[in-house]
């Protein structure tokens, strides 16, 4: 079985256009998702990070909202502009996209671990 060296997690969770807290699926994440993984795989890291679609990771008022491990760095305000420099500089050099990321003052609600080796 692939050791992933990286996982990224996105939240693509879903609400109705009338909940106030609104929600990732709304900006965009299902088509960020998507080429998020297809920009991964296309540079060759199909068995090195793994691009993994999460619900709601508490951070929606920020969303669209991503957490990359094992190194625990928070994206925020993610757009499909974003995709190609999250993978080059991030996934790839292993240096986090620092205009995008949240700090750890800013998360919100619980803390949110996904389990990569799920
Ligand atoms: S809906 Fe995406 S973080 Fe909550």
């Amino acid at each position: 079985m692939a050791k992933f060296q990286r996982h990224l997690f996105i939240c693509i969770n879903e609400r109705a256009a009338e909940n106030p807290k609104g929600c990732c699926a709304s900006k965009g994440a299902v088509e960020i998702a998507s080429a998020l993984k297809k920009a991964a795989y296309d540079r060759g890291l199909k068995r090195v990070v793994r691009i993994n679609k999460a619900g709601c990771l508490d951070q929606c008022a920020v969303g669209v909202t991503c957490v990359v491990y094992p190194e625990a760095v928070w994206y925020g305000g993610v757009t499909l502009d974003d995709v190609d420099e999250i993978v080059e500089r991030h996934l790839i050099g292993g240096e986090p996209v620092a205009r995008l990321v949240l700090p750890a003052e800013r998360l919100t609600g619980r803390a949110v671990t996904p389990d990569p080796s799920s």
